[in-house]
């Protein structure tokens, strides 16, 4: 009972501890997305082999040391499709059977998962394996060109896993691993660790470790420059069962946990337990009611001086609380505040049996209770963790939770994504031009893609998407090389390598600026977008960049002239006009013989001419009153102003009447193969059947008028339950998605091409246009992101699509439910 009585009181606490409940929440559309085959991706992969999930980067030996199940490789760090070398490590039969017998699946759990890779002291490498559920490690030598074990096969209970599902983290210092794991086969004892000659480990309470999900682990130099003599500190990033609320049901928070480098252990309390074992939760909230986000993978950006560092973690709802995941950044400064600052939470009884965690306000022992040996504590003849005395020992043996959490830096997230869940996270600090530094985020999804992001003052931008894996599949792994400025991927089918940048992807001035990334600068001697490599600033007086207000005002030619396309019309057809924005965050304008078309509020009235969509414009019966000039012209806009670009231009001419069905599947099959969007065989498409005995040639204008009242009917039946099955599917409601618009808009290189089946100058175009949301695979997330219809927002009077948009500002339904 009281249980449920305690349970509101503290999800009173709880939600008073959240922040405000304000509807200011963001979701970024990132400006570009990049298809598969566009983003330059080098790919490694072995046959039979799987779970391509371990990297350890040797830029000393230009090496890419990769972990997967049974197997080790030796990666040219250049290009990761070229292997050097590689070693075999599987289970013995006998082991195999062993594990089997405990119960253990033979196929996935039974064998060696490669989990540690770390560099020795000397040029050696530790490595662990899960090893069929009984964790071994040994020596990997790089000698000759070749990878070779030393087979000692050393117990690796406490340093890597059992269970080759489970999460855990460790991380090499001076010689010694520090790891987070479970040390039994059930997975159910966790421990942090440090095997050394002095081996340290946590207490076994859930006051220290409550289920925890073992994230991330680093090492912050803290001695250096300290004022304080204080030391280096391994800090632990992990999620676990909340102590300090009870909640109705298991709640999770995520914690940062930290030791110092230097404990020993205490005499006698804390004998071989960490004395300096102290954690706090670490809140990355989006501004709207929900319970707290969880941690799934950070990344230490390492600053010249340790108080500059920065961790940056994922965090992801708990079970559908939200629909949006986020980035926070975290500065060592503040964790190392709360912790050498804060105040404790102590544990009182309340009700007989109930324990409820409150913040400690009687008198602290001195030394500070997981302080690490100080100036201080030197100053009262305490060399060592051993000569702590006792009761600042026991103090921090029951009390390990500080009272404050820490807060992520600028008081709000660095990024907040709708759609597929973030996975993994990489840091880059960059000088742009301005001279400035700025970090650049490299997140990893759950359908594969790497979104590029920068934090400018505040002001969310994804500067593109890029999709990694194909099919699509987690991102399981995610390593920079700043030395190399290049990505290294791992999934559970392969990894991939990709740079850090790709300039020659902005085509334009305009593009070039607009894409507000710090790598890339527009080069006018040249006329192209180039590198901005920091070393040699002087060289770089042609170039010109504006990654913090994306002003490009400074492009003088931004004209891209486009050729005209012809082709010749066939009287009755349908016609579709391919156009592609370079980026997501444009509108997109029709002209014809140099009027503007009314846009797609013309398209909730059924008789309408035209129709616009996200592949372009489709034109229905065509006669000679639409022979002319068609113009798709782009409009971003960007800090205040607005830069147009000519997308497209068809040049349509009338041609002799043919029976256009006798036709369709002849000339027409063809662009069932293009790679863009296109119209498929009337004949295999079941839905198409529908549209063409009405369409093709309507012999009155009232039957034409019928038919079209049909189609569009048929369309927006078909547009309204897409829409539903994406909301159904949790898909995030982006503003405007489904009406046809699972394709990436902005979708790089795609310009130009499609539906007119080839770019010869004059061709006929007989087939039946299709007017169809994509397959549903594509919303599944073949392609990286669905987006936002530039079409939609540009008519509803509503303001270009902005990288950001505010979460409650949907009216997607209204909108679809009008076509
Ligand atoms: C390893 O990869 C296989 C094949 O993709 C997958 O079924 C399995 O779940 C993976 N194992 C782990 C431990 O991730």
């Amino acid at each position: 009972m009281h249980c449920c009585v305690s349970g509101l009181w503290s999800l009173c606490c709880l939600l008073l501890t959240l922040p405000p409940i304000t509807r200011a929440s963001q979701d970024c559309i990132p400006r570009k997305s990049i298809p598969y085959q566009n983003g330059n991706i080098k790919v490694f992969r072995e046959e039979g082999y799987t779970n391509y999930t371990t990297m350890l980067l040797r830029e000393d030996q230009g090496l890419l040391l990769l972990g997967a199940r049974e197997a080790i490789y030796a990666l040219d760090l250049d290009d990761i499709s070229r292997r050097k070398s590689s070693v075999y490590w599987k289970v013995p039969e006998e082991k195999r059977k062993e594990c089997t017998h405990k119960g253990r699946l033979e196929e996935t759990e039974c064998r060696n998962y490669i989990r540690t890779l770390h560099k020795q002291l000397g040029d050696d490498v530790y490595v662990c394996g899960t090893n069929a559920f009984s964790p071994t490690c040994d020596v990997l030598k790089y000698e000759g060109g070749q990878l070779k074990l030393e087979g000692k096969l050393e117990e690796g209970k406490g340093k890597c896993p059992f269970d080759p599902f489970q999460r855990y983290s460790s991380v090499m210092v001076d010689g010694d691993l520090y790891s987070a794991t479970s040390i039994n086969f059930l997975g159910s004892e966790p421990v942090v660790l440090r095997s050394s000659h002095t081996s340290l480990r946590t207490e076994f309470k859930s006051s220290w470790l409550n289920e925890p999900n073992f994230i991330y682990m680093d090492v912050v130099q803290e001695s250096e420059d300290n004022a304080e003599g204080d030391d280096d500190k391994v800090y632990l990033f992990f999620s676990e069962s909340a102590v300090e609320y009870d909640f109705y049901s298991k709640l999770l928070v995520s914690r940062v946990a930290r030791v110092c480098k230097g404990d020993q252990g205490g005499q006698r309390t804390l004998q071989k337990k960490w004395t300096s074992f102290l954690k706090a939760r670490v809140d990355c909230s989006v501004l709207e009611p929900s319970l707290p986000f969880v941690v799934q993978d950070v990344f230490l950006l390492r600053a010249p001086k340790w108080k500059d560092s920065v961790f940056y973690g994922v965090f992801t709802p708990q079970s559908g609380s939200s629909a949006v995941s986020a980035v926070c950044a975290f500065s060592v400064q503040a964790i190392s505040e709360v912790f050498s600052k804060g105040k404790y939470k102590t544990p009182i009884t309340v009700e007989t049996s109930h324990v409820k965690w409150v913040m400690y306000s009687g008198e602290v022992p001195v030394p500070r209770p997981g302080a690490c040996i100080n100036n201080a504590a030197r100053k009262l003849n305490m060399q060592r963790s051993l000569d702590l005395p006792d009761n600042t020992l026991q103090f921090v043996r029951d009390r390990p939770l500080m009272n404050e959490a820490v807060t992520a830096l600028g008081g709000q997230p660095q990024l907040v994504k709708g759609g597929a869940q973030l996975t993994r996270i990489a840091v880059d600090r960059v000088r742009a031009l301005d001279s400035q530094l700025y970090d650049v985020m490299f997140i990893g999804t759950e359908n594969g893609c790497l979104l590029k992001a920068v934090n400018y003052d505040g002001e969310m931008f994804i500067v593109e998407e890029l999709q990694l894996f194909n099919p699509p599949e987690p991102v399981k792994t995610l390593r920079l090389s700043a030395a190399k400025g290049q990505l290294y991927a791992g999934s559970e089918s392969s990894a991939v390598q990709v740079p850090v940048s790709e300039c020659g992807r902005y085509k334009s001035c305009v593009d070039c600026l607009l894409a507000r990334d710090p790598y890339c600068g527009w080069d006018r001697l040249a006329s192209r977008c180039a590198l901005v490599s920091s070393g040699d600033l002087l060289a770089h007086t042609s170039l010109i960049q504006s990654v913090r207000h994306g002003n490009a005002s400074q492009c003088t030619n931004s004209m891209r002239v486009q050729q005209p396309q012809n082709y010749t019309l066939v009287p009755g057809n349908n016609i579709k006009l391919v156009c592609h924005p370079g980026s997501n965050l444009a509108q997109v304008h029709w002209q014809f013989n140099g009027h503007h078309l009314p846009g797609p509020s013309s398209t909730s009235n059924p008789g309408s001419k035209y129709y616009f969509y996200s592949e372009g414009l489709l034109v229905f019966n065509v006669s000679a009153a639409d022979v002319g000039e068609y113009t798709c012209r782009s409009l971003e806009r960007a800090n205040g102003q607005q830069y147009a670009l000519t997308e497209a231009v068809y040049r349509l001419q009338l041609g002799v009447v043919r029976n256009p069905r006798g036709r369709g599947a002849g000339e027409g099959t063809n662009s069932t193969q293009t790679p863009q969007p296109s119209v498929p065989n009337p004949k295999t498409s079941p839905v198409d059947r529908n549209l063409v005995p009405s369409l093709p040639a309507p012999r009155t204008e009232e039957r034409a008028l019928v038919a079209l009242q049909v189609a569009v009917g048929l369309l927006a039946a078909l547009l309204v339950a897409l829409l539903v099955w994406n909301l159904y599917r949790g898909h995030i409601p982006l503003p405007g998605r489904g009406a046809g618009v699972a394709k990436p808009r902005g979708v790089e290189g795609s310009r130009l091409q499609g539906a007119m089946v080839d770019n010869s100058t004059h061709r006929q175009v007989p087939f039946q246009a299709k007017v169809l949301p994509e397959e549903k695979s594509q919303v599944d997330g073949s392609s990286c992101q669905p987006l936002v219809d530039n079409y939609r927002s540009l008519t509803n009077g509503e303001p270009t699509p902005s990288p950001c948009v505010p979460l409650d500002g949907f009216k997607y339904i209204d909108d679809e439910s009008e076509i």
